[in-house]
């Protein structure tokens, strides 16, 4: 029997507030709809907030889960992960962010091959810091996707950075722009962006994706790619979400 290897999917970005974490939960819908287990890790350790989206547990987070092994008495990963539905598990971000800088990245790889065997996706969560812990995740990861919005000085971060991927040969990454969180910004055509990043677009999270209310989904803990009624108004985006998710797990592992 081939030992399962799940597809590590890190969402990051070169400035904050991007939409990283609710494309983090909507990928995980749209994963656990095409039948995929899928694990969020929310390594934004010092302000997390997928368990809080979800309005799970935080008990089960990534400072105990290094703590037990770093004590030796990490067992199994299934008592580390908190379920949020039959398809998708979480571990949450640490409760106390003063526990986050206890959190050594020399544990990630472990937790990640442990992880692998069990889930066929693992999404990370991130924040957009070029931190130790950051730059050893997205080392581990297969894809490591950025989200970007319509704004200069995020579309000048990026080239920086796709300049940095360029000189050490990096190529799997991918560039999502997110027209969502802040759709009232098109200063730029995707021709002008293209142009300004020297790079490309690789998927769109369409303007017509805004939901004016999606504080109340984030109360009620509801992913937004799940919803009944946002499944029913928003086909394209849905359809996008499909598209998106099904080409990063055919990507090749490099
Ligand atoms: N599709 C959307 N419609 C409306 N608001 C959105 C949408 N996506 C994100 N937002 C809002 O944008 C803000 C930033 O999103 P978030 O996912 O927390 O970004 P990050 O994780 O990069 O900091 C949040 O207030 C979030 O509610
Ligand atoms: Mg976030």
């Amino acid at each position: 029997m081939a030992i399962n290897k799940a597809k590590i999917i890190t969402i990051t970005s070169v400035k904050g507030g991007t939409g990283k974490t609710t494309t983090v939960l909507n990928l995980a819908g749209t994963f656990s709809t095409l039948d995929k287990r899928t694990l969020i890790i929310d390594l934004d350790l010092y302000s997390g907030s997928i368990a809080a989206s979800l309005n799970i547990n935080d008990d089960n987070n990534v400072y105990r889960l290094v703590n037990d092994i770093s004590n030796n008495v990490f067992d199994y990963m299934e008592n580390y992960v908190t379920a949020y539905n039959d398809k998708i598990d979480v571990i949450a971000a640490p409760k106390d962010p003063r526990m986050a800088n206890k959190i050594s990245s020399k544990y990630l790889s472990i937790i990640l091959t442990r992880a692998s065997m069990r889930y066929d996706v693992i999404l990370i969560d991130t924040n957009h810091v070029i931190d130790e812990i950051n730059l050893t995740v997205m080392d581990l990861s297969d894809e490591i996707v950025y989200i970007i919005n319509n704004d200069p000085m995020d579309l000048k971060n990026m080239k920086t950075m796709i300049s940095i991927y360029k000189d050490m040969d990096k190529e799997n990454y991918k560039i999502i722009l997110n027209e969502s969180a802040d759709r009232l910004r098109d200063y730029f055509t995707k021709y002008d962006i293209k142009n300004i990043i020297k790079d490309n677009i690789d998927y769109t999270i369409p303007a017509s994706f805004y939901i004016k209310t999606i504080d109340k989904y984030v109360l009620d803990g509801q992913i937004l790619t799940l919803n009944k009624n946002i499944i029913a108004t928003h086909k394209n985006a849905m359809k996008n979400f499909k598209m998106i998710a099904s080409s990063l797990l055919k990507e090749k592992d490099k």
